[in-house]
């Protein structure tokens, strides 16, 4: 029903008020006596395939990719839709409020979305007195976090720290990102000597912490061979827990959607379909690479059940969906693990 009464309506209306439109019906939905017993019964039937790792129970392997529920406004719901986890953020220390608008893109005919945000989000004293108040359940929640804007690279160590320090008592995994095209000079984190200090630092937080938490990094798909083989070094020395393959791309390569098009939606990072190639390649190399037992996070157009079980063939440990959420709708996680 989604596919053929409800997406060709939400597509006639902008991308970012049929963001908004969406987490106010969920929320409604949620709120109602019963909501989240029909929300499951409708979406979520079959989705449990409970996996271990990082000492964690994922009831199974999808999850929410970072993006979509900044400020973890429906955060503990996620699970009421079959998701095994979700990442919230990208949350930077200070509120700030993204790119200007018109700022993201449906191409329909690429089942695809370009977007430059820019970290829009509420801030990480916001997150965190949403997270105080959770009753996440059996819901693995991690944290994305990220540099607010203004904030020279030399100093982006610091708006990791904060809020890695904040958020550390509530997530059960964190995320690095210095992958999102969207905030200016933010990619260039990912070189070896800012990376390694960067992951340093926060890695030695971590490592006081009386428990832990699995510390990820999250990486662009357009690094080249040798500047994947710098991450696994840093990766390796740095101890991490984890890596997440992929972000948005700034290629525009093999779209169907015509170029003058294109173009006119501007700068931005794209996901969807067309990604899924290039983050199943980077999940491979990343495989071999680093060894069976390392823990991957495939994400980049996993749109079909197909495309998730070759994901997980190719090495994927977990996965997470941002796009193929927007095209296949509220059951996707089932669509994503039954096919149906
Ligand atoms: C994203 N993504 C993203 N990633 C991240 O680490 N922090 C963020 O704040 C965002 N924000 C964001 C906004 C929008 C509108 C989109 C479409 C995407 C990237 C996302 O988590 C994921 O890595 C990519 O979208 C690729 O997966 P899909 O969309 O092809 O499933």
């Amino acid at each position: 029903m989604y596919k053929w009464l409800i997406r060709p309506l939400l597509f006639q209306i902008d991308p970012e008020v049929v963001h908004h439109l969406s987490f106010s019906a969920l929320k409604f939905l949620f709120a109602l006596p019963g909501g989240k017993g029909l929300a499951r019964l409708l979406f979520a039937q079959d989705t449990l395939r409970p996996l271990q790792l990082w000492g964690l129970t994922f009831k199974n392997p999808i999850g929410l990719a970072a993006g979509f529920d900044k400020d973890g406004l429906i955060a503990e719901d996620w699970q009421h839709l079959g998701f095994g986890f979700v990442e919230l953020g990208t949350v930077t220390p200070r509120p700030q409020v993204g790119n200007p608008k018109k700022r993201l893109f449906r191409l329909p005919a690429d089942q695809a979305i370009i977007n430059r945000m820019g970290f829009n989000n509420q801030g990480v004293d916001a997150l965190v007195k949403k997270l105080v108040r959770m009753e996440k359940g059996e819901l693995i929640v991690g944290a994305n976090i990220g540099k607010n804007k203004d904030t020279p690279n030399e100093q982006a160590v610091d708006d990791y720290v904060i809020c890695f320090d904040k958020l550390a008592p509530y997530v059960d995994y964190f995320v690095v990102n210095v992958s999102s095209p969207n905030t200016p000079g933010l990619r260039s984190l990912q070189e070896k000597e800012p990376l390694t200090h960067l992951l340093n630092t926060l890695q030695e937080r971590n490592q006081a912490l009386p428990k832990p938490r699995p510390l990820l990094l999250k990486i662009a798909p357009d690094l080249n061979q040798n500047q994947l083989d710098d991450i696994v070094e840093v990766v390796q020395a740095t101890r991490l827990d984890g890596l997440i393959a992929n972000n948005t791309t700034i290629s525009r390569a093999g779209l169907r959607t015509p170029v003058q098009e294109v173009q006119a939606m501007g700068n931005g990072g794209l996901s969807g379909a067309p990604l899924r190639d290039r983050s199943q390649e980077v999940m491979q190399y990343l495989r071999a690479a680093l060894g069976p037992d390392f823990p991957i996070v495939g994400v980049g157009g996993i749109m079909t059940a197909a495309d998730a079980e070759a994901r997980l063939a190719a090495g994927a440990n977990l996965l997470q969906v941002y796009t193929g959420f927007v095209y296949e709708g509220p059951a996707v996680v089932r669509k994503l693990l039954t096919g149906r």
